[in-house]
């Protein structure tokens, strides 16, 4: 069993507080490998941002929970050696057991979400309520995040066909019976590169498509319903057209990529929302950053000659959401 504590990490209370009252949101960036790492890091640290690192169960199988644990450790250090110890949280994205949120706990884990967005609003308050009691009993307080609507698309093992957005009238009950310390919504967000049909959006004159726009109105009806509560949004990678057109350019395959424009983010940091999840995003930075390399250097056989590259894409990435889209640059 170690506690978060010993790691150096921190829980998701005293920043998110932070983030309401400051009117910016904390980036949660998936990882699961080194170099996503050191890209998150460094980025955070010369940004000045504090960060949530985070990882779903297939991430976890993938990496091992031994490795990410250590990893975490490191990435505090790291952090250190690199000038500016930025608060790092470690988080579980997406637990769907009560069990898997009990092992990241005694495995390092800072804080963890119980997605139970699939279940009956009972089974969903029950399943939370049980994780929020435990986690909270901790001496060391582990935070724990809940869902209330459903997304589109892929949510790790859980998929949805359709989103059915977050129904302002039950966060208030869902609040207050389980405990949570913040609550993701739906409002239109969606998981992956292919966020929404193509009949679903418009198209600029070029041909981009454009997706319908957040629910804002929801936003704000949740907003008075549970002020000042901390608010989480997933599925908000904006999908960069400059890496849909690389990945096509050098050999890859993508169809109707589209995301959430970033100018909606910036508004929704602004608000109560203060973590904003991106995945996507970071993958598919990675993958035009590798696809160029070969297709530019076919003899390239070294990994860390496009994995190398692929980190600096990266950071270069997540320092611009920093400080152009969420706006935590500057707040650690
Ligand atoms: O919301 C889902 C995240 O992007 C994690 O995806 O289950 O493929 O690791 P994953
Ligand atoms: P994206 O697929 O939009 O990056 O969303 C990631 C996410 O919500 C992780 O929980
Ligand atoms: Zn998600």
């Amino acid at each position: 069993m170690t506690s978060y504590k010993e790691l150096g990490l921190s829980n998701t209370v005293e920043l998110f507080k932070k983030a309401v009252s400051g009117g910016y949101a904390i980036p949660a960036y998936n990882f699961n490998n080194l170099e996503q790492l050191q890209a998150i890091i460094q980025a955070c640290v010369e940004t000045k941002s504090p960060v949530i690192l985070q990882v779903s169960s297939g991430a976890r199988k993938y990496a091992n929970a031994n490795l990410l644990r250590n990893m975490a450790r490191g990435a505090v250090e790291y952090a250190k050696e690199l000038g500016h110890a930025v608060p790092v949280v470690l988080h579980l994205d997406h637990g769907d057991s009560f069990e898997l949120c009990v092992d990241c706990i005694e495995n390092g884990f800072s804080s963890v979400m119980i997605d139970g967005s699939h279940l009956s609003y009972d089974e969903n308050v029950a399943l939370t309520k049980k994780v929020c009691d435990y986690a909270h009993s901790r001496p060391d307080y582990v935070s724990v995040e809940g869902e209330l609507g459903v997304l589109a698309g892929v949510e790790d093992d859980v998929s949805s066909e359709h989103s059915h957005y977050t129904q302002p009238g039950e966060v208030e009950d869902f609040v207050k019976k389980t405990g949570v310390d913040s609550l993701a919504i739906s409002i239109g967000t969606s998981h992956g590169a292919m966020k929404f049909k193509p009949e679903q959006c418009t198209r600029t004159a070029d041909g981009i498509l454009v997706p319908p726009p957040l629910r804002f109105d929801i936003l704000e009806e949740i907003e008075k319903r549970i002020p000042g509560f901390p608010i989480v949004l997933h599925g908000s990678s904006s999908v960069p057209v400059e890496y849909t057109k690389m990945i096509l350019e050098f050999g890859g395959k993508l169809k109707d990529t589209v995301g959430i424009p970033e100018e909606q983010l910036r508004k929704a940091a602004k608000s109560a929302v203060c973590k904003i999840n991106i995945d996507s995003d970071g993958r598919l930075a990675m993958t035009a950053m590798i696809r160029k390399v070969f297709a530019q250097n076919p003899g390239e056989f070294d990994p860390r000659k496009y994995l190398g590259p692929a980190r600096d894409e990266l950071k270069k990435l997540y320092m611009h959401k920093n400080r152009e889209v969420l706006g935590s640059a500057g707040k650690a």
